[in-house]
């Protein structure tokens, strides 16, 4: 199947200030994506800018697919002004997806911003398994899909940075309370605890790095989906590389997703569980 393909844009709307909500239909039929892919689109008709831009898989709706995003630069200002009717190039699905193992026992998402965006289609997959999301943004007017994330059945606990919303703080500090007072938390400090845990995250990378200290103190294991400036997508330019415990591995090609204890962080150490 081809992973070079026109889309046609059939809504692009702004859903919260400077946050879209595309819907795009394929004009060939397409490998399905998977919590955790990307597409990298083209954000306008021409040749400038050259090179496409990444959004992960937001939903899937019949043979159309969402992607959701926010306006940070000229792409995504770009990609913000175009219209129903008018044709993407796209090339995906790309990159691996969230690994889900049937035996897992309770599994927390957790998101920061935009990066709700894949979040929220895991979350959508794992709904039977009734995860526990935890979800912060800088304000009230920046949290996204809250409704839709309670038609899942899912009631998300909320962090504002501005305390607009929900907790006021970041939301790992959210997830630290959490299990502090938990009978999670006491339960995992036990040698003989039996209940698996798992975290999926997306975010800001001081979020990410707050996270995997987090699970280190708590010896959850987990997955992170990163976000890295990309040129090609495709594995080519090396672009994208991230430091991993067994080297330096393309965002693009061996992920977006990680295993949390395998980044290696470079602007921050991890602590080891002593
Ligand atoms: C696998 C993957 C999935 C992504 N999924 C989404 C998504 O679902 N929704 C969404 O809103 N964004 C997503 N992003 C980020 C998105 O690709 C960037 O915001 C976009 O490329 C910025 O383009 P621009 O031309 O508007 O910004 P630019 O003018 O190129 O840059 C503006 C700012 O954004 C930063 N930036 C640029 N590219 C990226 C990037 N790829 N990742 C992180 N920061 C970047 C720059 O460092 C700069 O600070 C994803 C990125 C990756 C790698
Ligand atoms: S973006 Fe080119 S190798 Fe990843």
């Amino acid at each position: 199947m081809n992973r070079l393909f026109k889309a046609s844009v059939i809504e692009n709307r702004e859903i919260k200030k400077d946050h879209y909500l595309l819907t795009l239909h394929p004009s060939e039929k397409i490998r399905q994506p998977e919590p955790g892919n990307f597409f990298m689109l083209s954000v306008d008709s021409g040749l400038d800018p050259l090179l496409k831009r990444p959004f992960s898989i937001h939903r899937r709706i019949g043979s159309d697919f969402q992607v959701l995003y926010r306006v940070v630069g000229r792409g995504t200002g770009l990609l913000s002004r175009r219209k129903p009717g008018d044709l993407l190039d796209v090339t995906g699905p790309l990159g691996n997806k969230f690994p889900v193992t049937k035996t897992q026992d309770k599994i927390f998402l957790i998101a920061g911003g935009v990066g709700i965006a894949p979040i929220f289609s895991l979350a959508e997959k794992l709904k039977k398994n009734k995860p526990l999301l935890f979800y912060g943004a800088m304000t009230k007017e920046e949290l996204l899909c809250i409704d839709e994330l309670k038609s899942l059945g899912i009631e998300p606990v909320i962090s504002t940075d501005d305390g607009s919303s929900g907790k006021k703080g970041n939301i790992v500090n959210v997830l630290r309370n959490f299990l502090a007072s938990d009978s999670v938390g006491a339960i995992h400090e036990s040698p003989l605890h039996l209940t698996r845990y798992s975290l999926y995250a997306c975010g800001p990378k001081p979020m990410l790095i707050a996270l995997s200290q987090l699970a280190v103190k708590y010896d959850f294991k987990g997955y992170m989906a990163l976000e890295q400036n990309m040129a090609c997508g495709l594995g080519t330019c090396l672009g994208c590389v991230v430091n991993t415990k067994k080297g330096y591995k393309r965002v693009c090609k061996e992920g977006p997703v990680f295993k949390i204890e395998e980044i290696v962080w470079e602007d921050d150490s991890v602590p080891k569980k002593s």
